[in-house]
């Protein structure tokens, strides 16, 4: 595995792939990273958390942060688009995805990491619905190649969740649980699929990444050499790179890590506003 950024964050997280280059955040400072041919530079910031990113379809990028979602250009400009009314306090935005037909899907998380204050939002670019509360820590976010199932975390259930998926609507029913990962240490964090239906789930806190069958079996695990690793996604020319961003908590973390894979990643869905 090799370090592909050596300045070191506070809590990279939310990585993409898209137009040839690695997106992500670093959520305390504020930030949006850009990592291109091997240059790594700060593209925007923020003076409030930003939690995720994802590309739209007309050509910036949309970020979730503070109360709301903004515009981001790629060279930069920040502009608000939409605020929620009545934001609980007690929370902040974390990870979040657009789905297929560009919803974009983001959780809450407790500030103090403690109690279910959180929900889980969608978002189609006018409207926001509430889709699940009683959550505590929103993370990783996938759907199923079919989009017949979206997968979920709440950090601290240990446990990856698979709901029913219906795209037309934008609607989840029927919570079950795809894996119960509280053997290892730590919690599973952020998530992609790759072309083959696995998932592959961050472990915060367990220095490891897992691919995940979609009967829930655990088929193989990435070491990374520091414990909190918070997100994965799939890039480079072939899609066969795994990006593993990490949080600052160690000696060897707060940087982003790679490792090529045998298995290739899927593109990422553009949102549609
Ligand atoms: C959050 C962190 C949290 C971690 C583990 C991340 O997505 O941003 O604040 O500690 O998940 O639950
Ligand atoms: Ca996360």
């Amino acid at each position: 595995m090799r370090k592909v950024v050596e300045d070191k964050g506070r809590l990279y997280e939310g990585p993409i792939w898209i137009n040839d280059a690695l997106y992500f955040v670093d959520i305390l400072k504020g930030e949006i990273h850009e990592l291109r041919d091997g240059k790594h530079m700060v593209l925007a910031r923020f003076n409030t958390y930003v939690s995720s990113i994802q590309p739209s379809k007309n050509g910036y990028l949309i970020a979730t942060a503070g109360k709301g979602f903004y515009k981001v250009s790629y060279n930069g400009e920040v502009k608000l688009i939409y605020e929620v009314r009545d934001w609980d306090n007690r929370n902040r935005f974390n990870d979040g995805k657009c789905d297929q037909l560009g919803r974009y899907w983001v959780g809450t998380m407790n500030l103090e990491e403690k109690y279910p204050t959180g929900s889980l939002f969608v978002f189609d670019g006018i409207n926001i619905k509430r889709v699940l509360e009683g959550v505590t820590i929103s993370n990783g976010i996938a759907w199923s190649l079919d989009n017949k199932k979206m997968y979920y975390i709440d950090s601290p259930t240990r446990k990856v969740f698979a709901f029913d998926f219906d795209l037309e609507k934008g609607e989840i029913n029927n919570r079950n649980v795809l894996v119960d990962l509280s053997r290892y240490n730590g919690v599973p964090d952020g998530m992609t699929i790759d072309s083959e239906g696995y998932l592959w789930v961050a472990i915060y806190g367990g220095g490891r990444v897992l691919r995940i069958s979609p009967e829930g079996r655990i088929v193989e695990e990435l070491l990374v050499p520091t414990s909190h690793t918070t997100s994965v996604t799939f890039g480079g020319s072939n899609l066969k790179t795994l990006y593993i961003t990490t949080a600052d908590d160690e000696v060897n973390g707060g940087y982003v890590y790679a490792e090529d894979l045998d298995v290739r990643g899927v593109e990422t869905n553009l949102c549609s506003f």
